[in-house]
């Protein structure tokens, strides 16, 4: 497709596959196409250079096309990371403003029903099937994304698709996997997440754990695996809900696991008891190299299904903000927003996860304050609700005066509304892991500042000193030839 052509507007109904919607963001401006990068360094680093240059502007995302070495191969980056693309896979009317979007997230939640998906006979994925002898998984352009790596990584934006042996429901998460060799990959789950909780069952059973990895796929799926649901819902169920029909599923040859249908590319095997080999370390979220390699459980692969000319997404954690860091922060928002909501918080007027925090570690909640301890129940809850829970550090409650997307508005209500001596509270011993940089031991401290106006002096808290909206509307009209 020609970059220069003007494009038709994008159809608002659901989209069919990654393709269809990899199209739709084209017509709106926001796909950067990037010819000859090379799978060693070259792509991770490109990701790196435009999506820290972008500061306030909607990077675009990233199709990298003739890959040296890879003819007919693709890899897609950032494909959710704005606010207009994650609407368009979110399914939400169109927004350039991140708190839209939240709110849209947050509105949904209200009517929202789960859907499981629908089981197919066939799908494109099954365009290509290599089975045992011929498994290669070089065979596609495995990015080396960041110079101290410890290896190419196959899956970072990827599902790893897992059914629980007790009681058969099947979980989706994003865990990073790594290539050992051309018939295996590491796979690292840190603690408590659910895959890994999964594949400790099969363990202690004594039974190898089946397993597939989808390396390209509906962002939409993405979006659910690499954020926190409660433990027995299945993703597949919570994206059809927010897709609003059932996400096709056709059923894997040696292990009958659920993979998506318009997947692009899909790696099915095992894990077995005791068997691991060096695996890491990578370039993390947070902005570090915070795991030394370590033994990781491997998988070993005995299936490999494909699309023609197939495109891998790649998701690169790096120093934020990084390909996949803002769409983070608008889901972790609006999922928060809905949880606290669900255990009974009123008056919250916005929810926002900071990109420098990498969609965790420093979040925002804004409340119009009702009553006395509002503020403090609003802070404690957006600190310790599922989605919230795992590896935070800063949580900050703002009333609702203050926009919790304003870096500097939020700063300003920290500096005036907050004594540090009566209005931090810390949490012990909460929910971290190994990606921590200050942790040894999996738990953290928390920091939860109530940046809020003392509710017992709310009535007679010094008056904001800025112009009335109508008084800037008036003078702003009579010297428009000015501004
Ligand atoms: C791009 C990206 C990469 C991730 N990599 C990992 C990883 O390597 N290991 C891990 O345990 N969690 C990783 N996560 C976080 C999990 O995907 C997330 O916690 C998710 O909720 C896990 O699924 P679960 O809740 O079903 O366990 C990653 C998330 C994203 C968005």
């Amino acid at each position: 497709m020609n970059e220069h052509a003007a494009k038709p507007a994008p159809s608002n109904g659901p989209y069919t596959d990654l393709r269809d919607l990899l199209q739709r963001v084209d017509q709106i401006g926001e796909l950067k196409r990037i010819s000859g990068a090379d799978w060693n360094l070259e792509m991770g680093c490109l990701a790196e250079i435009i999506y820290h240059a972008a500061g306030e502007s909607a990077p675009p995302a990233l199709l990298f096309d003739d890959i040296p070495g890879y003819p007919g191969f693709r890899c897609l980056a950032g494909m959710t990371n704005s606010a207009q693309r994650l609407a368009m896979t979110m399914g939400f009317p169109l927004s350039k403003k991140s708190l839209d979007v939240v709110t849209s997230y947050r509105d949904r939640m209200q009517g929202y029903k789960p859907i499981p998906p629908r089981e197919v006979a066939s799908g494109p994925i099954f365009e290509n099937i290599i089975r045992d002898e011929d498994v290669n998984v070089y065979k596609f352009p495995v990015p080396m994304l960041h110079e101290l790596d410890g290896g190419r990584y196959i899956g970072t934006d990827d599902l790893v698709i897992m059914r629980d042996p007790e009681n058969d429901w099947v979980n989706i998460g994003t865990y990073r996997s790594m290539v050992q060799d051309e018939k295996s990959v590491g796979l690292w789950m840190s603690p408590g997440k659910h895959g890994r909780q999964i594949r400790e069952k099969y363990f202690k059973m004594g039974k190898p754990c089946p397993v597939l990895i989808s390396c390209g796929h509906d962002p939409l799926l993405f979006l659910a695996a690499g954020n926190e649901l409660k433990f027995g819902f299945s993703e597949y169920d919570y994206a059809g809900g927010h897709r609003g029909e059932p996400i096709e599923i056709v059923k894997s040859e040696l292990h009958g696991l659920p993979m998506p249908a318009h997947a692009e590319i899909v790696l099915e095997g095992e894990m077995y008891p005791g068997e691991t080999l060096p695996e890491g370390p990578f370039g993390e979220f947070t902005g570090y190299y915070n795991r030394e390699r370590s033994e990781q459980p491997v998988v070993r692969i005995r299936r490999i299904y494909h699309r023609d000319n197939p495109i891998m997404s790649i998701a690169s954690p790096i120093r934020p903000p990084s390909d996949f860091s803002y769409s983070k922060c608008v889901m972790k928002a609006g999922m928060i927003w809905d949880e606290v909501e669900r255990a009974g918080l009123s008056g919250v007027r916005g929810v926002w996860c900071h990109e420098a925090g990498a969609a965790r570690m420093l979040n925002i909640i804004s409340v119009k304050q009702a009553y006395a301890g509002h503020a403090r129940q609003a802070l404690h809850l957006a600190a310790s609700c599922q989605s919230a829970s795992y590896l935070g550090r800063w949580v900050i409650v703002v009333d609702h005066d203050v926009d919790p997307t304003d870096t500097f508005d939020v700063l300003w209500a920290m500096s005036t509304r907050c004594d540090p001596a009566t209005d931090i509270d810390i949490l012990h011993r909460a929910w971290s892991g190994p990606l921590d940089p200050l942790v040894k031991d999996n738990m953290n401290s928390r920091g939860l500042i109530d940046a809020c106006r003392p509710f017992e002096r709310i009535d007679s808290f010094p008056p904001i000193s800025q112009a009335s909206p109508e008084l800037k509307a008036r003078v702003a009209e009579k010297f428009k030839h000015l501004l």
